[in-house]
């Protein structure tokens, strides 16, 4: 019997082979992502998504893991970034998952901080009506960073938990009961290079956050951009800071950039579970349903201090 990749005391009993599943297989892509060009052309292009982004050799293979390692753990429905439509793995199963199976891929061979996420709703008798309901059905959601260490944060409604993985045992072992997002926030992050598109709320958000000390803010504060949501979401549910990528002017960017089904929806779930508050802007994600599985949502998220003064800002 090989050792289990995760207790199975710390999750629901019907939910367990789908998580070890998950699991199981990050430890595996975190193996090959550790070996970087010694695994291949990690970084390669090799086509495109449906939405038009330039698919990673990395990223396809994390979706195909993932797909493969999916089967028979519980899994109806299987939605991915790297899928136009919705899979049905297992007619009888209970579960729909969705997944970025590979978030950040323009860091792939950079050795920065990578990760995958995922969302998992009880599946209903269609796959769209698995995935396009309020975000506020999901029943667990989580993401592995692949970093210095390998890690997951997951949530199944009551608390955000945090695993380490012990790379000796290939075992995630927990280290946070209960994730505790900072209230106050000492840091900001925005892709600072589309500022000429920006609305004006958020413009007055990060100016405010330039004045520093000297301006409104009474308090100066960092500035911090990754280009991977999960290291910006585990370092923001770490220590406090704020998230934007808002809605801008530039075609294709009308509701930002990120997916509200596989990136948006889980990581509000995980930053509301650790005390956190996750909005478009101005309502709630938690409160809004995808009309769309590829679908775009603006995204804030951090520190609930400036994410209701983000939302005052916006009127
Ligand atoms: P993905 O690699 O799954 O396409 O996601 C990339 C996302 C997200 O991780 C990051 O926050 C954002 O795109 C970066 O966008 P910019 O390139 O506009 O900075
Ligand atoms: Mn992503
Ligand atoms: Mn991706």
């Amino acid at each position: 019997m090989p050792m289990p990749a995760i207790d199975p005391s710390l999750i629901p009993e019907d939910m367990r082979p789908m998580i070890h599943a998950l699991c199981a297989t990050s430890i595996r892509l975190s193996g090959i992502i550790a070996r970087g060009p010694l695994a291949g052309k990690l970084g390669a292009g090799v086509g495109e998504n449906s939405d038009g982004d330039q698919q990673k050799a990395l990223d396809v293979m994390a979706d195909e893991m993932f797909e493969a390692a999916l089967k028979g753990t519980g899994v109806k429905y299987y939605a991915s970034e790297e899928q136009e439509e919705v899979l049905t793995l297992d007619d009888g199963g209970r579960y729909a998952l969705a997944t970025d199976p590979l978030d950040g891929s323009s860091n792939i061979d950079v050795n920065v901080t990578i990760g995958t996420i995922f969302s998992i709703f009880e599946a209903a008798d269609d796959a769209s009506a698995s995935f396009l309901r309020p975000a506020r059905d999901q029943i667990c959601a989580g993401y592995i960073a692949y970093g210095p260490q390998t890690l997951m944060a997951i949530t199944f409604g009551s608390g955000t938990m945090l695993f380490v993985l012990e790379p000796e045992t290939g075992e995630f072992v927990p280290v946070e009961k209960a994730m505790k997002l900072p209230e106050a926030a000492k840091e900001f992050s925005i892709n600072a290079s589309n500022r000429r598109h920006w609305t004006q709320p958020v413009l007055a958000y990060v100016e405010e956050n330039e004045r520093g000390k000297d301006g409104s803010k009474g308090k100066d504060m960092n500035f911090r951009w990754v280009g991977s949501l999960v290291a910006e979401t585990h370092r923001i549910l770490t220590r406090g800071g704020t998230f934007l990528y808002p809605s801008d002017a530039r075609q294709g960017y009308e509701n930002g950039r990120l997916r509200m089904v596989y990136e948006v929806a889980p990581m509000a779930f995980l930053v509301e579970q650790a005390g956190g508050k996750a909005t478009d802007g101005v309502k709630p994600i938690m409160d809004l349903t995808a009309e769309e599985l590829h679908e775009r949502r603006p995204f804030v998220f951090g520190s609930s201090e400036e994410v209701d003064r983000i939302a005052e800002l916006h009127g």
